[in-house]
């Protein structure tokens, strides 16, 4: 980053324009990190530095050096890599409850994603529902609050809800990815694979009678098809778990989607009236 004396008055609005269209849109820690006066110590010659510090001398009118790096809590690099998918993998298999999951997802070192997000999203609504609504990532306000879909979406999400009689006491909601990428930016593919066994293992331990794809990589990765959600929204698809159980799938619009697309509403209003007959007969098959 630029020092901040090489920035003009007048170039800062600028530059803090560009970042906020560039998705940037907090400050990662309460104060600046100035990574050149980090270096500063390293390059005073070893000779001038007393050996035993004198606590005499008038104290500096400077501020002190920044704490050396490894005085500060070592943030874990977590590098995505094929390794860390495979040890997703095991990891998700091995949990046999959500609560588990859940708590192997919060010690999960494996996903970069974790460590720019503030909370882990792992899931809202009802456990015991008879139907899971599964999104893509979370963005600010989940991540804030670490629940999935409780900003403009979630809004809307709700809305749709409602509109077949559900809520969440009634419906269970997730996430592909559970911590937000920065600034929003869609998660690698790689990212995306770390993550997949632990959502194919909430669904399956969740089980629900009926899920649903909320938009294009959530379809796409569940599903597992390269056609895009506008051919496969109000198809009845099916997810297989890990364990070969085969879940009646309906992909639909994402509701950020239809926030910026609203003429798409009715799309996604017979999607929902689809799942609502489908929950009906499942209801009454087991009658
Ligand atoms: N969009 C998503 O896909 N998930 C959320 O939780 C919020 C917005």
């Amino acid at each position: 980053m630029m020092p901040k004396s090489q920035i003009h008055p007048d170039h800062l609005a600028e530059l803090l324009r560009f970042y906020a269209d560039a998705g940037v849109d907090e400050a990662m820690e309460d104060e600046p990190i100035n990574r050149f006066e980090e270096r500063a110590p390293a390059q005073v010659p070893k000779a001038a530095a007393p050996s035993v510090p004198d606590r005499s001398a008038a104290p500096s009118p400077q501020r002190p050096p920044a704490a050396p790096a490894e005085a500060r809590p070592a943030m874990p690099a977590a590098i995505p890599d094929e390794a860390q998918a495979a040890r997703a993998r095991d990891l998700a298999r091995s949990a046999g409850s959500l609560a588990e999951l859940k708590q192997l997802l919060a010690d999960f070192d494996g996903c970069n994603l974790k460590y720019t997000a503030k909370n882990l999203v792992f899931a809202d609504g009802n456990p015991e529902a008879d139907i899971m609504f599964v999104g893509e990532a979370p963005g600010r306000d989940e991540d804030l609050e670490g629940l999935p879909f409780v900003g403009r979406s979630g809004r809307l999400l709700d809305r749709m809800l409602a509109a077949i009689g559900l809520d969440r006491t009634t419906a269970y909601i997730s996430n592909v990815i559970p911590w937000r990428p920065p600034g929003n930016r869609d998660p690698s593919p790689l990212e995306t694979e770390i993550c997949r066994p632990f959502i194919e293992r909430h669904i399956e331990l969740m089980n629900p009678k009926v899920l649903v794809t909320l938009g294009n990589p959530s379809t796409k990765l569940l599903l597992r098809t390269q056609t895009g959600i506008m051919r496969m929204r109000g198809n009845w698809s099916v997810h297989a778990t890990p364990g070969g159980v085969q879940i009646p799938t309906m992909p639909t619009l994402h509701p950020a989607y239809l926030l910026r697309n609203p003429a798409h509403k009715k799309l996604a209003w017979r999607d929902f009236v689809a799942i609502k007959v489908k929950l009906r007969q499942l209801g009454e098959s087991r009658t």
